[in-house]
């Protein structure tokens, strides 16, 4: 499915970015105490080298009102009109986290709804809050994608347990044209049913239920095959990107930076390769958050932004992908806007 805006045509403007990551840090050093694993390993297979985990008691819904309460401040408002949370691990499985998200950032009855596309939650998040605005229904719309993957990892799973990372970030859009900077200027979503099985949570749900029928209690943890999400993550994202960029007539070589979802350094210069852009114009921050999944792409670009590899003017493309399998891909001008 895709999306593409004329020049004059009403779009969402991007007018502010807010992040957070909670306090704790764990190295790789710290898992490798009690993991059959190594510094080495995970820097050279992954190129992570540290995360942020929540502590007991911090629960996703509290990252993302810290990273919503930030966005809000960055772009300088107070109310918005909706309010979309990307989350893979919502404060309960009933009801949604945006609610109560919402009333605790004094957003009163506004709508607010949670999506859930995995690590690809951001930019469906993003797509939605979009929706709303070209459709007329909203002026301004928060979007969040927070995440505390540290509570659904195995602790004795070394596949996955090595890679995720807690934390949230999050965008105030407003209606706006595409002519401005910070316009979103398309989107490009897709997904793939037929592998459920390559990143999921078995049981818990309604097809194994949580009531002691699951076998094995490993089926209530996080599980990801990650050798053929690998493959799909780069062809997938690279797809995406392509066709979006084709679509809103931005010549590859146009791309300042490429803002992809932070899952693993091989998978980000794979897919600048394939897209036949530079690697050093490819974001990386997963050395230092690992990959957060929703929270992924606004950490990212918060990441460049405040270090400078991001600057207005600058043509960014955001991809992403995960779970589902799903994925998807926005672009935008970045426009002259506080990140906090
Ligand atoms: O966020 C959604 C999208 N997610 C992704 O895109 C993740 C994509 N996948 C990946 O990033 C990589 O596949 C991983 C980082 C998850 C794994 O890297 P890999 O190079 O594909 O490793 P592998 O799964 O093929 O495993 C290679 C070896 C295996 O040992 P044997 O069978 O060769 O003896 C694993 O058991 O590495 C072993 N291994 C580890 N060793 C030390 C797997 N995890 C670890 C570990 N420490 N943490």
């Amino acid at each position: 499915m895709s999306i593409t805006p004329q020049s004059e045509q009403r779009v969402a403007v991007l007018k502010g970015l807010g992040t957070y990551l909670p306090p704790r840090v764990v190295s790789n050093e710290e898992l490798s105490g009690r993991l059959e694993t190594s510094d080495e390993w995970i820097r050279t297979r992954t190129g992570i080298r540290q995360r942020h985990w929540a502590d007991q008691g911090t629960a996703t819904g509290d990252l993302a009102f810290e990273a919503g309460a930030r966005a809000l401040k960055a772009a300088g408002v107070e109310k918005v009109d909706a309010v979309v949370l990307a989350t893979t691990t919502p404060d309960h499985p009933c009801p949604a986290t945006a609610p109560a998200v919402a009333a605790r950032l004094g957003q009163g009855t506004v709508p607010a709804f949670d999506v859930s596309a995995v690590c690809a939650g951001f930019v469906y998040a993003t797509a939605a809050a979009s929706s709303l605005i070209v459709a007329g229904l909203a002026e301004r719309v928060l979007v969040i994608g927070a995440e505390t993957y540290s509570t659904i990892l195995n602790p004795e799973d070394r596949t996955t347990s090595v890679i995720f990372g807690d934390g949230a970030g999050a965008i105030v859009l407003e209606a706006g044209t595409a002519g401005e900077p910070g316009a979103l200027l398309g989107f490009d979503l897709g997904s793939d049913g037929e592998y459920p099985d390559l990143i999921s949570i078995p049981a818990g749900g309604s097809r194994q239920r949580s009531e002691g029928t699951a076998p094995d209690p490993s089926a209530y943890y996080f599980s990801m095959q990650g050798k053929q999400v690998f493959a799909h993550a780069v062809n997938r994202m690279g797809e995406s990107s392509a066709a979006l960029l084709e679509r809103i007539g931005w010549p590859t070589e146009s791309v300042d930076r490429l803002v992809g979802h932070q899952a693993n350094v091989r998978i980000l210069h794979s897919l600048a390769d394939l897209l036949g852009v530079e690697r050093e114009r490819a974001v990386v921050n997963l050395d230092r958050v690992g990959n957060t999944s929703a929270a992924s792409i606004p950490l990212a670009l918060a990441d460049a932004v405040n270090g400078g590899a991001v600057k207005p003017g600058d043509r960014v493309l955001m991809t992403a992908f995960g779970g589902g399998l799903a994925w998807g891909s926005t672009a935008l001008v970045w426009p002259d806007v506080d990140v906090v």
